[in-house]
C-alpha cells in the first residue's frame, strides 16, 4: 500500500465526493479514505492547484495520510480530508460564500466526514463553515463554542517529538542550544518557533511570504533564512512546517541536518525517501506520527469531551508513540516511515470491521 506521490491514481480509499462550485469557480473534494477505525475525519485545505487532477490527487494522498495518522495515534477515527481548490485568492465575501456552500456539503454527508482547520484555513474559517456544516465542524473559535485553532496543539506534538529525537541523537532531550530551522511560520510553525525559543534553542526560520517573514522576525527577534537557502543551512533539526514533498531524491543530497522532525503533511515525495534519509544518517520522524497533535486535541475536546489537561496528556503521548516507531525501525531493520506504516497497518488489521 502506498499513499505517495505518483501512486495516488491507485488510491485505495472508499469514496470521493466531488462538486464544482460555479460561483467561486472552485472544485470541492471530500475524500473518505477509510472508516475502519471510525467515521472519517480530517482537515479542510484551501489552496490553488495547477489543475483539478492535482487537487484530486492531493486530497487522495492527504486522506490516506489521515487514516495512518489516526491509526498510529490509536484514535477512533477514520481517514478523510477535504480540498477546496480555488482559482485565485478569493475576496472575503466570495470566500465566505464558498465556505458556507462547502459547509452545506459537509452537512449532506451527515457525519460520514467531520472536519477542522488545515493549510489555508483557520478557526475563523471553521466558524463560517459551521454556520451550515454544524455539528460536523471542529476547531471553531472559542466565541463560537469551539476550542480554537489546532496549530498550537500540533506544535506541542512536534516539540515533544523533537525532544525524543534529541535524546536519541545527543543523549539529552533538551532543545537548549540545539540549532533548529523551521520552514514555514504559519498556524503551526509560528507557535512552534515561540516554544523553541522559550526552550533555549538556537532557532531560525524561513517563510515564503517575505512580508510575513519580516514581521515575524521583528516580533520574535528570531533570525530568518532565505527560502532558497533552507536545504543547505546546517542545523541539528530541520522542521518542515509548510508544503509537502520537500524531501526528495535531489533535496535529500543537499540537507545538512541530523534529523527531520516537522508538521507538514506528506513531506516525503516517495516512500524510498525515508530510506534515502536513513542512508545519509539523517533521523526522520514520520510526519503523520509527529503532526497528529492538532487533530487529536481538537477532536478529543470537541467530540469526546476531553478537558484541556487530557488533551495535553494525549498530545504529549505522541513522544511515546514516536519512541515505539523508532524502536520498531531499529529492531526490524527498516526505515522509520515503513515502521510507522507497519504500526498503522497492524492497528487497522486488528480492528473489527465496522458495520454501517
Ligand atoms: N489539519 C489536521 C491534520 O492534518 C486535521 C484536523 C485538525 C482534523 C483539526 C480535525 C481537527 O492533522
Amino acid at each position: 500500500m502506498s499513499n505517495r506521490a505518483g501512486a495516488a491514481d491507485a488510491w485505495d480509499g472508499e469514496r470521493i465526493v466531488t462538486r464544482f462550485d460555479a460561483e467561486a469557480e472552485t472544485w470541492m473534494f471530500v475524500a473518505i479514505h477509510s472508516t475502519r477505525l471510525g467515521p472519517a475525519a480530517g482537515g479542510t485545505r484551501l489552496a490553488q492547484y495547477p489543475d483539478r487532477d492535482a487537487a484530486r490527487r492531493d486530497v487522495q494522498r492527504l486522506s490516506a495520510g489521515m487514516t495512518d495518522k489516526w491509526a498510529v495515534a490509536g484514535f477512533p477515527c477514520g481517514g478523510g480530508k477535504a480540498v477546496l481548490a480555488t482559482p485565485r485568492d478569493l475576496r472575503p465575501p466570495e470566500r465566505e460564500g464558498l465556505l458556507r456552500r462547502y459547509g452545506a456539503l459537509v452537512a449532506e454527508l451527515a457525519g460520514a466526514f467531520t472536519t477542522g482547520p488545515d493549510l489555508g484555513t483557520s478557526s475563523a474559517d471553521m466558524d463560517v463553515v459551521a454556520e451550515t456544516g454544524a455539528p460536523y465542524v471542529f476547531g471553531r473559535s472559542r466565541e463560537r463554542g469551539g476550542v480554537g485553532g489546532s496549530g498550537g496543539w500540533t506544535a506541542l506534538g512536534v516539540f515533544v517529538s523533537m525532544e525524543v529525537v534529541c535524546r536519541r541523537l545527543f543523549g539529552t532531550p533538551s532543545l537548549a542550544r540545539r540549532s533548529v530551522l523551521v520552514q514555514g511560520v504559519g498556524g503551526v510553525g509560528r507557535p512552534l518557533l515561540e516554544r523553541l525559543a522559550a526552550a533555549g534553542a538556537q532557532v531560525r526560520f524561513s517563510e515564503s511570504d517575505a512580508e510575513r517573514a519580516r514581521v515575524i522576525a521583528e516580533q520574535t527577534g528570531v533570525e530568518s533564512v532565505a527560502p532558497g537557502a533552507v536545504l543547505e543551512s546546517a542545523c541539528d533539526v530541520f522542521v518542515p512546517c509548510a508544503f509537502g514533498g520537500v524531501l526528495h531524491e535531489e533535496s535529500i543530497t543537499r540537507l545538512r541536518c541530523r534529523a527531520v522532525v516537522g508538521a507538514a503533511n506528506n513531506q516525503l515525495a516517495a516512500a524510498e525517501d525515508s530510506i534515502r534519509l536513513a542512508t545519509r544518517g539523517i533521523l526522520y520522524a514520520p510526519d503523520f506520527v509527529v503532526n497528529a497533535g492538532g487533530a487529536i486535541a481538537v477532536t478529543g475536546m470537541e467530540a469526546m469531551g476531553w478537558t484541556p489537561d487530557r488533551a495535553e496528556r494525549e498530545v504529549r503521548g505522541i513522544g511515546a508513540t514516536l519512541e515505539r516507531v523508532l524502536a520498531l525501525a531499529d529492531s526490524a531493520g527498516i526505515d522509520p516511515d515503513s515502521a510507522a506504516r507497519r504500526l498503522a497497518r497492524e492497528r487497522l488489521a486488528a480492528a473489527e470491521p465496522r458495520l454501517a
